[in-house]
């Protein structure tokens, strides 16, 4: 199987051990706490499952400038964004050794890690900047995730974390969310050898799941896991219960069986498009996945990245040797009229922008909105029922 990244073994940050564990969770009541960003909270999660590794906890301020400047830590180890723990205020933790971590996300805000504290350092204007430019490749405060990078405090407290808990997504999502540890154990499990990951935050429409089977058929692989992302999005993005339900739908009718796995990650949506692609790659190489789809303005927002950038970043940025998962690099794919499938733009050189069935996800949204299945040629009937259902609700 696949190495995880820079390491022989995953290396999880969640307590497994369960007598390890008791002993943090009854310690923790009596360390001083703060309750933390729901970014860093999703750091955590995803730290916890294993798909960081071989982080060990949060970064401090050197190695994440490094991270942004050239996806490099000051020991050299490769990641490709800051993965920090910024808070407004310290003064509860100021002089402790170990601080409890709480969730932001949970009623009670129960702890969710505990972080043995290394240093407390005060994040300048200029290096949010920096970060936030490298990153984002904008510092434009209407950009969601800038506007949320941003309004997370200037004190970064960083050291090795123990992982309590999985947040909501266990209890949210039992059947989806899934952390890199059991998908390689259920990879495993299937024997499967090539396995080709798709990151999604959306439903997925006939291009999707073209793109999927394409995929699969043009790498050989055995197996797909369509890896969902199950944390915070911005508003309008369609929430995870709808996707998950229209996904599963698309899977159980369009695929082989025992060929697909249907599964979620807990983590919020940074919209970084190509760091948050590398990201991605890095991630899905952690939890046991050969290849790894990158199509259309992966991961973007509004027109804050070109079309493709999110695949020259691969080979513009990211270090040689560093990541050993395949990247699937697809072109704009959409249903041709004249060949009457779903094909990539650069394979029907001889086609006109109106020989494919093109709809802006505006006009999709506002067709379901208005109890309007979109084409055929566009949705599958069973997801775009799923998808007008849920508009009807939020009437
Ligand atoms: S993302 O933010 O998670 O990337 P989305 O769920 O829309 O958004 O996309 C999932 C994957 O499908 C990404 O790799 C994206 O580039 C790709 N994709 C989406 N639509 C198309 C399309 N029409 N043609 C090619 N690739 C696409």
């Amino acid at each position: 199987m696949i190495k995880p990244v820079g390491s022989d073994e995953l290396k999880p940050l969640f307590l497994y051990d369960s007598e390890q564990h008791q002993q943090v969770a009854k310690e923790a009541k009596n360390l001083s706490s703060v309750i933390i960003s729901s970014q860093a909270a999703s750091n955590a999660v995803m730290m916890g499952g294993g798909y960081f590794t071989p982080l060990t906890g949060f970064m401090n301020v050197a190695d994440a400038l490094g991270v942004c400047e050239n996806m490099r830590m000051t020991d050299g180890s490769f990641f490709p964004v800051p993965v920090m723990c910024l808070l407004e205020n310290v003064d509860a933790i100021l002089g402790s050794r170990r601080i409890a971590l709480r969730d932001p996300n949970v009623d009670g805000n129960p702890v969710l890690a505990v972080m043995e504290v290394r240093a407390i350092e005060k994040v300048t204007d200029e290096q949010m900047s920096l970060m936030t430019q490298k990153v984002y490749r904008t510092i434009d405060p209407e950009h969601p995730g800038v506007k949320t990078f941003n309004s997370q405090g200037r004190f970064a407290v960083s050291g090795p974390i123990q992982v309590l808990n999985f947040s909501y997504f266990q209890s949210d999502f039992p059947d989806t969310f899934r952390t890199a540890v059991e998908i390689r154990n259920e990879i495993a499990e299937h024997g499967w050898q090539r396995v080709v990951a798709f990151q999604t935050r959306n439903p997925m429409h006939l291009a999707h799941e073209e793109l999927c089977h394409m995929a699969m058929q043009r790498l050989n692989c055995d197996g797909l896991v369509i890896h969902m992302l199950l944390g915070k999005l911005k508003s309008g993005d369609i929430p995870a219960p709808v996707r998950d339900a229209a996904i599963r739908k698309m899977v159980e009718k369009y695929f082989k069986p025992n060929s697909v796995m249907v599964t979620g990650y807990g983590f919020d949506m940074l919209y970084a498009g190509p760091r948050e692609a590398v990201l991605h790659a890095y991630f899905r190489q952690n939890m046991g996945a050969t290849h790894f789809i990158v199509g259309r303005d992966h991961a973007g927002v509004g027109d804050y990245y070109g079309a493709f950038d999110a695949q020259t970043v691969f080979d513009e940025e990211v270090p040689s040797g560093v990541l050993e998962i395949e990247i699937f690099k697809a072109d704009h794919t959409a249903y041709s009229k004249k060949l009457g499938k779903v094909v990539m733009m650069c394979e029907a050189p001889d086609h006109q922008k109106s020989d494919f069935v093109l709809l802006s996800g505006t006009k999709v949204r506002e067709m379901l909105g208005q109890g309007i299945a979109p084409p055929p040629e566009f949705s599958r009937p069973e997801v775009a029922q799923i998808l007008m259902d849920y508009y009807q609700t939020i009437k």
